[in-house]
């Protein structure tokens, strides 16, 4: 691609799709390559940049696919290698790049070097885990209290008496990551895909990597034991060589759930990664004191180390932001998924409106999850029974209602999303959000989205600064004319003077703009 593309990462538009949920063209009830490929005309005619794929490895599913068993295939639900090939040839023939999902923290226990690490204690692969003896006296107590990131323990006796380390499930064993040959494969895996043309990975799971051999136990005050170890910088030093390798612009993009912004920026340094998740303002309650001072707080971290922002409303691990926002607690943790506290949909989507308009307007790049360009919910409704998240059974949250198969066209459920009964059941509701309902109308949630991308390339300035507009409105221009402005306030507020609206999250009040909703504007 030409010289401008460069560093395309730094303001691009990135669309996650989390591939069983797309669309299913084989008639499982599972989203696959096939379906993407004949639906990747709703991504180019979205405008996004690039396509982010959710893990599409083999996997015997322990967690959706975050549990790879083969980081150089495609599981056959999804389709074949050859299948991906021209996936990735298409979607760059519409000028949209690819960048997929490596785990690098744990793989399946269906690996072959997990399976070659049980069957002997000899097995040079047993080095590539944590496997260490229990404590107590016939060593049938765990070798530490960790708590699991799912909740639950965090290691699984295996039966020659050993106890091997896991994070997340006991299908995901952690790898150790101070074994060299560890190393190596997962360099040889990022150039397996570099070959094949992707342009970026995104890193599970980013900071966790590394673990204190000493196995410490979690104390406040001293260091963590696995959370952002100072050596796993070094892990990615050594990818940022193996991107750099092939001419620059391939980027590296970490999940970095991280409190602390300045361990966070770490992973951004120049010789690092090219860009990580900011979290920040997806916990972040609807408020505008809040939400200022984490724009604020993003954009200096990120501008300390030259590093782009990055903007995220919802992904495939969190409750969708429509429901967010249509609830009394608008801010996002596991605790309050399906809690059973009232949403008022039409609050929640005039928000997520406006979110659209100030999330595609702050500087640096900006995800979007599949589905929220149609202005779908969390389904809470889901029978516990049809629960396949591995949090529900450990932590009694499930991620299921947020990686629902998206409505694509009729009046009634699999809404097109395939021929068969789609893996998790969609609202009835959703009929009014199908891709085909929504094309076309202006208010739309989808053509909002598509006029905000369109306008986004064209008029964003590369400058950002504050506008004072009063305590309860965000507002800020890019550029010397171009503003975003948001009334978080209960009441009507007057626009500031200005040449013309560019496109409104909602209906105006003739010079006025109503509570919850967004403009973007050229000033006079
Ligand atoms: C990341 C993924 C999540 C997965 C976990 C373990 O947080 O986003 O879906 O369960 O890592 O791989």
């Amino acid at each position: 691609m030409s010289d401008k593309d460069s560093q395309w990462w730094r303001d691009a538009v990135i669309y996650q799709v989390y591939p069983r949920s797309y669309a299913d063209a084989n008639g499982d009830g599972v989203g696959d390559i096939a379906g993407i490929r004949a639906r990747l005309g709703h991504l180019r005619d979205l405008g996004v940049d690039a396509i982010w794929m959710s893990p599409w490895y083999p996997s015997p599913m322990a967690d959706a696919g975050y549990d790879v068993a083969d980081f150089r295939d495609i599981d056959p639900v999804f389709g074949s290698l050859a299948e991906a090939e021209a996936l990735i040839e298409e979607a760059h023939a519409a000028g949209i790049r690819m960048i997929v999902d490596i785990v690098p923290n744990h793989i399946s226990s269906e690996h072959p070097w997990f399976k070659a690490a049980l069957k002997s204690k000899e097995a040079k692969e047993r080095d590539y885990f944590w496997f260490r003896p229990g404590r107590g006296e016939n060593g049938d107590e765990m070798p530490t209290d960790w708590r699991g990131e799912f909740g639950g323990t965090t290691w699984t006796r295996t039966p020659d008496g050993s106890w091997y380390l896991h994070l997340f499930t006991p299908e995901q064993p952690d790898l150790n990551w101070d074994h060299p040959d560890v190393r190596a494969e997962f360099e040889s895996i990022l150039r397996f895909w570099f070959d094949r043309g992707v342009d970026g990975i995104r890193i599970d799971s980013a900071a966790l990597l590394l673990k204190d051999p000493e196995l410490p136990e979690v104390l406040e005050d001293t260091p963590h034991p696995f959370h952002d170890l100072d050596g796993v910088h070094e892990v990615y030093r050594a990818w940022r060589r193996v991107s750099d390798s092939y001419g620059g612009d391939r980027a590296l993009i970490g999940e970095v759930w991280m409190p602390d912004i300045e361990r966070f920026a770490n992973y951004l340094r120049p010789d690092e990664l090219h860009a990580a998740f900011n979290f920040d303002l997806l916990g972040c309650a609807w408020d505008p004191e809040l939400m200022r001072e984490s724009v604020d707080r993003t954009l200096l971290a990120h501008k300390a180390i030259g590093a782009p922002a990055t903007w995220v409303l919802s992904n495939h691990d969190v409750t969708r932001h429509v429901t967010r926002y249509g609830r009394e607690n608008t801010t996002f943790s596991f605790e309050n998924n399906l809690d059973g506290t009232p949403v008022d949909l039409e609050l929640g989507t005039r928000r997520a409106r406006a979110a659209a308009l100030l999330s595609l307007s702050l500087p640096g790049a900006a995800y979007i999850y599949q589905g929220e360009e149609l202005g779908l919910w969390e389904n809470e409704n889901i029978p516990p029974e049809q629960f396949q998240d591995p949090m529900w059974g450990r932590r009694g949250h499930s991620r299921d209602g947020c990686r629902v198969p998206l409505p694509w066209t009729g009046d009634e459920a699999p809404f097109g999303f395939t021929t068969a009964t789609p893996w998790l059941p969609q609202p009835a509701e959703w009929k009014d959000r199908t891709a085909q309902a929504q094309t076309g109308d202006p208010n739309s949630m989808l053509e909002l989205y598509r006029s905000a991308i369109k306008l986004r390339h064209a008029s964003l300035g590369p400058e950002f600064s504050w506008l004072d507009l009063g305590s309860s409105v965000l507002a800020f221009c890019r550029g010397h004319d171009f503003a975003c402005v948001l009334n978080m306030s209960g009441a009507p507020i007057a626009l500031p003077p200005h040449r013309t609206v560019l496109l409104a999250s909602g209906p105006l009040d003739g010079d006025r703009l109503p509570p919850d909703t967004a403009v973007w504007m050229r000033l006079s």
